[in-house]
């Protein structure tokens, strides 16, 4: 017998099995077939410990004389826990309670009931970011730069494209297959892209937003040797993904136009003596993250020619380009690309809404071919759905149509809070500001603490970003700016945001 096993008579298996019957019965479990009531009786006493691992069970015909029932019914309930892995039978010796028993979620699962597992420590090899605490749209006034006025956008309409898109499926891109994005929107893009941004003649991949291709770049292109030439203020969610592949980040001096061009090369001469060279360059030109200024076309092609010189790509993050209200946007820097070194990124994240994860990149084949290779590691494709929803919306003209719609309102909404600011500005709450040409938010000076200012306005249920969370490094931070969004609020909130935000001393 094995040095286990109890005398299976101790236990009295089978007036504790006649009362697990019971107590299953009371629990309304009598309407399950016999033999399941028993496999779930026997399976109890299993798990509460009444009956440990490898010990011997009553014999089937021992046990259907003392529960009065069949020893078929008996046999298989045996059979059902055999089955999951409680216990096990051994040939010419009977049943036991098996040795390993099946993972269960209780404190039960150990052989020895008592014992408190310690609790599973888990060795992380990445670092994280920190979650939002609270997110910006759970504020009444939220004025975060980048939040378009999702309830502006027609969704009853866009669900007539998403019923025909499951009404007259395209069956062979629902199913696994080519990664580079849904046909039909890949050639809406194409074409919405030679007419509103002059791109030409480069493969178009879509993306889960900008922030998978942004991870998708950074660990294509990237190691723990490189750095990554960046705006001094930028986009920190962009970094975030340079810096998990590896790579260090290298501030570069901006003014009231963008990137300095000789702060560049010195950079770059600065890190091949460091052995750390620039491999990339991260841009956002038209509307820059966050001062919102246009980077003139000599810088643009300054940055062009020091970028070509020493082999280094440009991602050009094109985000919110459709917001333009003073004149025609300039071109991108892809528009203008002999080499093919620009790696032009925007999103459906403004026009649509964040929810909505579609993004996408214009860009070189060869790169283009990696990045889809690369990024079917993370994700085998982009909603196949929302993809060919949006590529009907964009055939139809009406998305043309809205994005003409929102425009104007966001356009009214940036001359209102302009008008207001210059109202604050003469009562000194405001310093200065510039009217920024397009984009979705307003950066403004103050004569005091921007960081104090953001938690004090949190407390009032107000939304702002400030300064120090747009700069590279600290020694950067003036803590003198704060940017406000005009675009997420109708004029009344944006009124009352401001009203609660600038007259009260805080
Ligand atoms: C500079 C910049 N790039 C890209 C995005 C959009 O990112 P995604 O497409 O991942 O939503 C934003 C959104 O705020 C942004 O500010």
């Amino acid at each position: 017998m094995n040095k286990m096993a109890r005398p299976v008579k101790q236990l009295n298996l089978p007036q504790l099995l006649q009362q697990q019957v019971a107590n299953h019965a009371d629990n309304g479990l009598l309407k399950k077939a016999k033999y399941l009531q028993i496999s779930d009786a026997l399976r109890t006493a299993i798990k509460n410990g009444l009956v440990k691992s490898n010990e011997q069970l009553p014999s089937a015909r021992q046990l259907a004389l003392e529960l009065l029932s069949n020893r078929h019914t008996i046999m298989a309930a045996f059979d059902e826990l055999i089955a999951e892995g409680w216990i096990e039978s051994k040939q010419r010796r009977g049943y036991f309670v098996a040795d390993v028993l099946p993972v269960i979620s209780s404190q039960h699962t150990t052989k020895c009931p008592n014992e408190q597992p310690e609790h599973f420590t888990w060795q992380f090899r990445k670092k994280t970011v920190q979650r939002y605490q609270r997110s910006a749209a759970d504020y009444r006034y939220n004025f975060a730069g980048g939040t378009p006025d999702i309830s502006l956008f027609p969704f009853k309409e866009f669900k007539g494209f998403v019923n025909d898109a499951l009404s007259r499926p395209d069956l062979a891109s629902l199913n696994y297959g080519d990664n580079a994005g849904h046909p039909a929107l890949i050639e809406q893009i194409s074409c919405y892209l030679r007419r509103a941004r002059a791109l030409n003649n480069r493969k178009i991949v879509v993306v889960n937003g900008s922030q998978e291709a942004l991870y998708v770049l950074s660990h294509l292109l990237l190691d723990d040797q490189d750095s990554v030439a960046i705006e001094a203020m930028g986009y920190a969610p962009a970094w975030n993904s340079f810096k998990s592949a590896g790579a260090s980040l290298v501030a570069i001096a901006q003014d009231d136009k963008g990137m300095l061009p000789d702060s560049l090369s010195q950079a770059i001469e600065q890190q091949n003596k460091n052995s750390k060279p620039i491999k990339l360059i991260y841009l956002t030109p038209l509307h820059q993250y966050p001062t919102t200024v246009t980077l003139p076309i000599a810088r643009r092609q300054a940055i062009y020619r020091i970028a070509s010189a020493h082999n280094i790509a440009i991602i050009e993050d094109d985000y919110d380009h459709e917001f333009h209200y003073r004149c025609q946007p300039l071109a991108p820097m892809a528009s203008d690309d002999p080499r093919g070194l620009v790696i032009y990124l925007s999103t459906f994240s403004k026009i649509m809404f964040p929810g909505a994860r579609i993004g996408f990149l214009a860009l070189d084949a060869t790169l283009a071919e990696a990045v889809v290779n690369y990024k079917t590691i993370i994700n085998h494709k982009v909603s196949v759905v929302m993809q060919d929803a949006i590529a009907r919306w964009m055939q139809s003209g009406a998305f043309e149509r809205y994005l003409r719609k929102v425009t104007k309102t966001y356009q009214q909404r940036r001359d209102f809070m302009v008008n207001k600011l210059h109202q604050y500005q003469r009562k000194g709450r405001v310093i200065s500001f510039t009217i920024p040409d397009g984009g979705m938010a307003i950066w403004i000076q103050l004569d005091h603490s921007a960081k104090q200012l953001k938690d004090w306005a949190e407390k009032k249920d107000i939304y702002l970003q400030a300064e120090h969370q747009f700069c590279a490094t600290p020694q950067l931070n003036d803590d003198r700016f704060i940017r406000l969004g005009f675009a997420g609020m109708d004029c009344n909130l944006i009124e009352k945001g401001l009203e609660r935000l600038f007259n009260h001393e805080f």
